[in-house]
């Protein structure tokens, strides 16, 4: 079991050094098998991982109906460890469509009544907006959502995939626990000003896309045929020649940590891990055998030559393609 643990900002509980992100076991990367995530959801709870992420769109609730169940099968002790970060405020349609985002405060108050029921919890740990309303000032998200916690819905606010001057604003609105961001060895834009932002405010990072969806975990291949619903069968670093670059910087990686008798995925985490105690990834394992994998990183140490051979393999902005489609990529904290 792991005892590792990290706060989450300066005015947010301790977490589990890892999180898992469940999104997987729900939408986006084709089918899962629900036995095999809710089983996963166990053991990582049993490993000591207490950080679950979701969000209320995975799935139009499949996925906080799924954590819901896990937590219901649970042993108490184990139930009771968990710590619910949800996201909401992206709209869908009942063929999967997305219709944008809706940041009002009354939309705020009907999303969280509907996520506590499909959760079958009294408050979630951590609430945050997906991505922020473009039509609703950042203050009145952020309001709604700190009103939530002076009744105990919710216990912490926190933020997804916006820049440095929202969370500014945010943060000027009331306390942010954590900044929800993409960050791995390949998406490392949030370097530039967000990091320096957020650590000014004594806000934590939860990292997603640490193993960049797949993409640099070791075990994707060119061959891979990816279902037409599945995120990356568009993502522009899965596609053609940007995937066959991208997957010679993880054969890079694959040497340096051979070298160091970890693998690829554990490489990756690992590398995540060490940028800052604020910094806690989220791994996107959907079963006990990646989860196992990614708990390994926890143990991994990097000395300043494994840093140094790290980054000769996979140099900053080393990467083809932008980490989402056009058209998502306006709505992001970093448009690199
Ligand atoms: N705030 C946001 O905008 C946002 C966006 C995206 C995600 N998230 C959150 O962040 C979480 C993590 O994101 P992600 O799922 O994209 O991250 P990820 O960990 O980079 O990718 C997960 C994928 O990597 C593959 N993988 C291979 N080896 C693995 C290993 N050892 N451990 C884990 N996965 C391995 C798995 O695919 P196979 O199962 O096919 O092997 C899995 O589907 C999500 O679940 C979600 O909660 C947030």
């Amino acid at each position: 079991m792991t005892t590792h643990t990290r706060p989450l900002g300066t005015t947010g509980p301790r977490v589990s050094a890892l999180g898992l992100g469940c999104m997987g076991m729900s939408a986006l990367y084709g089918e899962a098998d629900r036995g095999e995530a809710i089983a996963t959801v166990h053991a990582a709870l049993d490993a000591g991982v207490t950080l679950l992420d979701t969000g209320d769109f995975y799935g139009m609730g499949h996925n906080e109906m799924l954590i819901g169940e896990a937590l219901r099968t649970a042993p108490a002790a184990l139930r009771e460890r968990a710590q619910l970060s949800v996201k909401f405020g992206a709209l869908r349609d009942p063929d999967g469509g997305w219709g944008g985002v809706d940041g009002r405060p009354a939309a705020v108050k009907n999303f969280v009544a509907y996520s506590l029921q499909r959760l079958g919890v009294d408050h979630i740990d951590v609430y945050r907006i997906a991505r922020a309303d473009p039509d609703v000032p950042i203050e009145e998200t952020v309001g709604a959502i700190a009103e939530l916690v002076e009744k105990g819905h919710v216990r912490h606010i926190g933020l997804s995939e916006v820049g440095a001057d929202t969370v500014r604003r945010a943060a000027a609105t009331a306390p942010i626990t954590d900044l929800q961001i993409e960050y791995s060895l390949i998406s490392r834009a949030v370097e530039e000003q967000i990091l320096p932002t957020t650590r000014e405010l004594g806000i934590s990072l939860t990292a997603y896309g640490v193993l960049s969806r797949g993409l640099i975990s070791g075990h994707f291949t060119a061959e891979r045929r990816l279902a037409a619903d599945d995120w990356r069968a568009h993502s522009p670093r899965f596609q053609g020649d940007n995937l066959r670059h991208n997957l010679d910087l993880v054969e890079a990686l694959r040497k340096v940590a051979a070298d160091k008798g970890v693998s690829v995925a554990q490489i990756a985490i690992a590398w995540v891990l060490s940028r800052g105690e604020d910094i806690v990834p989220l791994v996107g394992a959907r079963t006990r055998e990646r989860l196992t994998e990614s708990l390994g990183a926890l143990d991994v140490t990097l000395d300043a030559a494994d840093l140094a051979a790290i980054e000769q393999a996979v140099p900053q902005g080393a990467a083809a393609g932008d980490r989402y489609p056009a058209p998502q990529m306006a709505h992001l904290g970093t448009r690199e």
